[in-house]
């Protein structure tokens, strides 16, 4: 018996692989910090919980229109107006089981064997697999903390081939928290809209965790709202990780593509949780401010901490709630008499001496960082951050 040659191909999550290895040391009784994960430590919040109860009251037993309830894609069509100034009518919007099989959903939508698609690093780990699934061929356009870790036009132009199919990327950026500012898109723009058949997808999942300005969505250019899909969810604003809703806004024939394909996969997302999500979406975004200002405030205590820890690079992330610096420094070097050579090595030393998780760059395509996550309480961090820098520094 053996599984077939797409699964072969596929890498079990980095983020996964490393929460594992953190509860296998746990369970040994090692105290273990993990910033390793990538979702909010709140609770949703009660409002929302408080419509799912009330769903259920009300007997949302029963499929759902595969896209999703027409109120939630009613919702969704008001939320993007409202926060993104885009007009998506509701036959253009699909809602699936999060934002992750939006992509998964446009990818087996458009893209055939051999097809290109961009991803400029560094990426969400799942990116680069979604397209292997796909039977598409990952092309990285590589972007450096020099770069605030964010294409160039002349970078996306030198990737497009006749053979590309699709852009993907996310801003905020999981895992730099890099933000392309509007004049930034504008550039980007000047050449998306020389190739007209390229799809580009907007992973904005982690829009309202900004700490400067708002985002700027990619779709609100007229020239390019075609060619554009643009992809948001609840996960990370509202604390919902595990109700799995994601949505996407995409021209008619992508948005019918991807209701056709969940068709025969789902039959379309959670009830429940769509019922809820209608809750979610309607309310001021002011509702979750907190934990945006908590996030904030995290962020500006571990870009402090972290300036004295040698070998670390950082630049400061302006949205989702990750810190990213590039230690490739401390290659070649030996801490507690263990040979650094990448961040792989690092992050495992990071475990074993610090016992603190974290997921090197590797799998994000950035190989010289280190992705660690300031969801977690301000007392964990600063224990953390602590025994970061002692395992580094008297290393
Ligand atoms: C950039 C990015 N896009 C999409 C997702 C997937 O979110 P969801 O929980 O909605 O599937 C994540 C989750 O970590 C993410 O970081």
């Amino acid at each position: 018996m053996k599984l077939c040659n797409r699964l072969q191909n596929l890498k079990p999550s980095a983020t996964i692989v490393m929460s594992s290895k953190a509860r296998e040391l746990k369970a040994q009784g090692k105290d273990i910090i993990s910033l390793s994960l990538g979702e909010p430590d709140f609770e949703t919040p009660d409002f929302i919980k408080e419509a799912a109860i009330q769903a259920i009251k009300d007997n949302y037993n029963h499929y759902t229109p595969v896209p999703g309830f027409v109120a939630l894609r009613e919702a969704i069509a008001e939320k993007f107006k409202r926060d993104n100034g885009l007009d998506y009518s509701i036959d253009q919007i699909v809602v699936s089981t999060g934002a992750k099989q939006s992509i998964y959903n446009v990818m087996q939508s458009l893209v055939d064997e051999g097809d290109e698609v961009i991803l400029p690093t560094p990426y969400w780990v799942s990116y680069a697999d979604i397209v292997t699934l796909a039977n598409g061929k990952v092309v990285e356009i590589k972007t450096g903390i020099e770069q605030d870790f964010k294409m160039t036009p002349a970078q996306l132009e030198n990737a497009i081939t006749d053979k590309t199919k699709v852009l993907l990327y996310s801003s905020p950026c999981n895992p730099s928290g890099s933000v392309y500012s509007k004049s930034e898109l504008a550039a980007l723009v000047e050449v998306i809209k020389r190739y007209p058949d390229l799809v580009v997808i907007s992973d904005e999942i982690y829009e309202h965790i900004t700490y400067e300005d708002k985002i700027t969505s990619l779709a609100s250019f007229p020239e390019i709202y075609n060619q554009v899909v643009t992809v948001n969810g609840l996960s990370k604003a509202f604390a919902m990780t595990g109700w799995r809703i994601g949505y996407l806004g995409a021209n008619h024939l992508i948005a019918k593509g991807c209701a056709t394909l969940q068709g025969q996969v789902t039959s379309g997302a959670n009830a429940i949780a769509q019922r809820a999500a209608i809750t979610a979406l309607k309310a001021d975004p002011s509702e979750i401010q907190y934990m945006v200002d908590a996030f904030k405030e995290r962020r500006d205590m571990v870009m402090d901490i972290i300036q004295d820890i040698r070998g670390f690079t950082v630049h400061k992330p302006k949205g989702a709630f990750y810190i990213f610096p590039d230690v490739s420094d401390l290659f070649g070097k030996t801490l507690n008499g263990v040979l650094i050579n990448n961040a792989d090595d690092l992050a495992f030393y990071l475990l074993e001496h610090a016992h603190v998780a974290t997921v090197s760059g590797v799998s994000f395509g950035s190989p010289n960082c280190l992705r660690i996550s300031y969801a977690a309480s301000v007392e964990n961090l600063k224990e953390a951050f602590k025994r970061i820098k002692e395992a580094i520094n008297n290393g």
